[in-house]
């Protein structure tokens, strides 16, 4: 199985930015624990990191009849990017977005995804472990459905 993880704005200042909100380690710590846990459960992963909505979108599009899930942090745009949603909405790929912080014990205007309805699922709060439990969601999937 193929999985391409996306994170979105001002996660490569993850380790630099408000740390007692998003933790010290860096976003190159949380990818070689993304990579190394992958490894374990045999799926292939790529890991891409951008700035720009509109880069999101076409690495989204890229997933397309490539990768058979998606893991994505959109950061702030997951709480007003219709774009990005029609994006996952269009490759009809399985998709789990996830958080390092938990967002419901946030600010009100984080309160909201616009991502969810047309995600699988949603992993918020664990830090760099809401990744791996994506991981382990399509592990399990993937187990399940291939005997
Ligand atoms: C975040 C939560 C968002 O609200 C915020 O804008 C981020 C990071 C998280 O991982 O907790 O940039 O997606």
């Amino acid at each position: 199985m193929h999985v391409q993880v996306i994170h979105g704005p001002n996660l490569n200042f993850t380790g630099i930015r408000e740390k007692d909100i998003y933790g010290i380690a860096g976003l190159e710590d949380i990818n070689r624990r993304i990579t190394a846990r992958a490894k374990e459960l045999g799926i292939i992963v790529d890991i891409a990191q951008s700035n720009s909505e509109g880069e999101i979108i076409d690495i989204i599009h890229s997933c397309y009849k490539r990768v058979d899930g998606i893991i994505i942090n959109a950061g702030a745009y997951t709480h007003y990017s219709y774009a990005i949603r029609d994006a996952i909405k269009s490759v009809d790929i399985p998709c789990v977005e996830v958080h390092l912080s938990n967002i419901y014990s946030r600010e009100e205007f984080r309160h909201k995804s616009v991502l969810s309805p047309v995600c699988v699922g949603q992993i918020a709060g664990f830090g760099a472990y809401s990744y791996l439990l994506a991981l382990e969601y399509f592990s399990l999937k993937w187990s399940d459905q291939n005997g």
